[in-house]
């Protein structure tokens, strides 16, 4: 009997540390469009356009990173498992929203005059619908039993499946805007381990092929 109980004790260990690792990246996630947000409010974008693009651009390919992550295995194994299943659908319906402005916004030249504005209203967007899932969705997550184990291995391989194009182009594009909007989020990530003094906190475990 003790045996039977500490190995379920041992698995559900993993499984809530599973689960902890892949709500806290997508938590990491939703944190940096929100600093970069605001670094951009901070940003003449007149002045600086060059800074400001860096900027969107980098937030548009984390996004579209981020919303394919959670469209294609979070969503799945929420739906069904959580008591409320409503909040899915509407994920997604907002997913769909999200995706059309960073469409828009990629194909929009920095000098339209309504580049500010759309973004402006993208993260707006995001960060309400961040603010669904955070207190509504990964709440009732916490509480369900799911295979977290191999979710997480699942979704750890499919970012570095998502990432290594975006990483290069980020890093070709430099020092600029981009860099402003990491910086700043340094100081509120002290906690994290690979937040020390890069730009870039996606690449590190990226291979390139
Ligand atoms: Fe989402
Ligand atoms: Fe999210």
């Amino acid at each position: 009997m003790p045996t039977a109980r500490s190995a379920s004790r041992n698995t559900s260990r993993a499984a809530a540390a599973a689960r902890n690792q892949i709500l806290s990246e997508l938590k990491d996630d939703h944190k940096r469009v929100k600093k970069a947000y605001r670094e951009f409010q901070k940003m003449d974008s007149e002045a600086d356009p060059q800074s400001c693009e860096a900027l969107v651009r980098q937030v548009l390919d984390e996004l579209t990173v981020h919303a394919q992550l959670e469209e294609e295995l979070l969503y799945p194994a929420a739906r069904g498992a959580i008591a409320d299943e409503d909040l899915v659908d509407e994920a997604e319906v907002e997913h769909e929203s999200v995706k059309t402005l960073i469409e828009q916004l990629r194909e929009m030249s920095p000098d339209d005059e309504k580049y500010a504005a759309r973004f402006t209203v993208l993260c707006e967007y995001v960060l309400h619908h961040v603010k669904e899932e955070e207190g509504e969705m990964f709440p009732q997550l916490e509480r369900v039993r799911l295979d977290w184990e191999t979710l997480s291995a699942e979704m750890t391989k499919r970012r570095e499946e998502l990432m290594p194009e975006e990483g290069a182009d980020l890093q070709a594009e430099g020092e600029s805007g981009g860099e402003m909007a990491m910086a700043e989020g340094q100081s509120d990530d002290a906690d994290s381990p690979s937040g020390a003094g890069q730009t870039e906190r996606k690449t590190p475990a990226r291979k390139r092929g």
